[in-house]
């Protein structure tokens, strides 16, 4: 059984080092295990040019980069772990390029078991619920500073249908090589490869983390109040609660019915739902596609305010001149 580890922070980074560690111990169990560093590979930044990479990621306009390498790695994998730098609050950019280019439409397995399609040539076979492991790092001494790392993260983990049994949001982990000395933190890293292994091994998915968090299903505490409402929804997964007081405290109950469970991203027959959505909104769109065509045409030619790259114009000049010097020859 192979379990590969995504690392989108520094080269012998803080995340590296806690990856790293996960990965030993769940070698440890007899796992197989592989690390990619992203920033040792070349992925280029998804450029949403229609439909073609959603199908099939050789299709990409880009599939000569990496990419399809590493997809093929995560599609050969029996466990996943992705772990990263916060920036801002969220993960970094390599993060969000890895996410783009490597999942998406083209590895939902929710378009398969639910509206019958065909699994492209490239994913045969090869489309399973892995256990996984999110690790988010950040520098700040609080976590309020981390706020948006795991619940980022998660939107990786939906389209392949991963199922994530453990996470991690490290704080106060700052300068390179500083996780080296977090034994508290490290020791959390072996858990969380332990419990990824044992995942893969038992085949029992179920959540392994410490905390059960307020969400029953990513335990995470990031939940959103619709105003004037005791409508509770979780971001990540899209589920409802209600909001209750209790002996001066807030508690979410989350019904487990399809009123409140209709959209969750965690499964496929939610994902289904948005897959349904997004068909109807094409179909309820197609009559006015050449008027809105006709329309953009006005902000076509409203270009006087467009900014151009210096570094591309230089390049088509000098191509330009290099063309035409081979001309006058
Ligand atoms: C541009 C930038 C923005 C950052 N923003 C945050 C932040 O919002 N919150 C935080 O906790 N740490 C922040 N950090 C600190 C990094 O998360 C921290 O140094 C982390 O250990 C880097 O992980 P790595 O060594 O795996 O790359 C930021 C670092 C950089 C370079």
């Amino acid at each position: 059984m192979k379990l590969i580890a995504f690392g989108c922070g520094r080269k012998y980074g803080n995340s590296e080092v806690f990856i790293k560690t996960a990965l030993k111990a769940a070698e440890a169990k007899g796992i197989e295990v592989e690390f990619v560093r992203l920033k040792d590979f070349e992925m280029l930044k998804c450029t949403d040019c229609d439909l073609f990479c959603q199908k099939d990621v050789y299709k990409c306009p880009h599939h000569q980069d990496d990419t399809p390498y590493l997809v093929e790695k995560f599609l050969d994998s029996d466990g996943v772990i992705i772990g990263g730098p916060v920036f801002s609050l969220t993960p970094n950019s390599i993060f969000f390029t890895f996410r783009d280019r490597m999942f998406g439409p083209k590895m939902d397995v929710a378009s398969l078991w639910e509206l019958g399609r065909e699994p492209e040539e490239f994913v045969k076979g090869r489309f399973k619920a892995r256990p996984g492991a999110l690790i988010s790092v950040g520098g700040a001494l609080t976590e309020n500073w981390t706020s948006l790392g795991i619940p980022n993260m998660y939107s990786a983990t939906f389209s392949a249908q991963t199922d994530i049994v453990d996470h991690m949001n490290v704080y106060g982990v700052s300068d390179p090589a500083e996780a080296c000395i977090k034994e508290e933190w490290l020791e959390k890293a072996r858990k969380l490869g332990e419990n990824v292994a044992d995942a893969m091994l038992t085949g029992d998915h179920r959540w392994r983390g410490e905390q059960e968090g307020l969400c029953p299903q990513c335990h995470l505490n990031l939940i959103q109040i619709e105003p004037g409402t005791t409508k509770a929804l979780c971001p990540v997964c899209g589920i409802y609660g209600e909001m209750t007081i209790e002996d001066g405290a807030v508690k979410i109950n989350w019904p487990d019915d399809f009123e409140h469970r209709r959209d969750n991203r965690l499964t496929p027959k939610g994902k289904a739902v948005h897959l349904r959505e997004i068909r109807e909104h094409m179909a309820m769109y197609a009559p006015d596609v050449e008027r809105a065509k006709e329309l953009l045409k006005e902000i076509k030619d409203y270009n006087a305010c467009e900014l151009k790259s210096p570094i591309r114009e230089a390049k088509k000049a000098e191509l330009l001149a290099k063309a035409a010097e081979k001309k006058a020859e």
